[in-house]
C-alpha cells in the first residue's frame, strides 16, 4: 500500500473510517485473488451439485422465497458479503460452512456472477 493512502483518507471526514474499510477489504479480496483466480467451471459443478434445486440453473429461483441470483438485485453485493450469507444460511438457505470451502464459495459467486 501507497504510504500516501493513509493521509488520502482522512481528507475525508466521515467517510475516512468506512473507506478505509473498503480499501482493506478490496486489499483483502486482491490479495485472494491472486493466489486463486475464482474458477467459474468449477463454480459451475458446485452450483449444480448444491444450488441448483432451490435457485435453478439460471438463478431464477425454483422454490418460494429464494431470491433471484441471475443478474439483478441479488447479486448487487460485493463476493465478501455473499460468502458471509452463503456461509452461514439464513431460514430455509442452508449453511454452507465446513460442507464447502471459502474458495469453493468463491468459485460458486464467480459463476453466480455469471448466470442471467
Ligand atoms: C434448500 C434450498 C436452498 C439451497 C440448496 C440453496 N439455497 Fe440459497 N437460498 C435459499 C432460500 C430460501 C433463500 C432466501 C433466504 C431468506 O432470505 O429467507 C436463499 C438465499 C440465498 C442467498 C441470499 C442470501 C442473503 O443473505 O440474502 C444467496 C447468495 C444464496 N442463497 C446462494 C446459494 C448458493 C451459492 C447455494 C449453493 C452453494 C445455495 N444458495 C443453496 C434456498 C436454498
Amino acid at each position: 500500500m501507497k504510504p500516501d493512502m493513509k493521509g488520502r483518507a482522512s481528507t475525508m471526514p466521515g467517510a475516512g473510517r468506512l473507506a478505509g474499510a473498503a480499501v482493506i477489504g478490496y486489499v483483502l479480496l486482491t490479495a485472494g485473488g491472486a493466489l486463486h483466480a475464482a474458477d467459474t467451471f468449477k463454480g459451475r459443478q458446485l452450483y449444480t451439485t448444491n444450488c441448483v434445486t432451490c435457485h435453478g440453473a439460471t438463478g431464477k429461483s425454483v422454490i418460494p422465497g429464494a431470491p433471484n441470483l441471475g443478474l439483478g438485485d441479488g447479486m448487487m453485493r460485493p463476493d465478501f458479503t455473499l460468502l458471509n450469507a452463503i456461509r452461514s444460511g439464513k431460514n430455509a438457505m442452508p449453511a454452507f460452512r465446513g460442507i464447502l470451502s471459502d474458495r469453493d464459495i468463491m468459485d460458486v459467486i464467480a459463476y453466480m456472477r455469471t448466470l442471467h
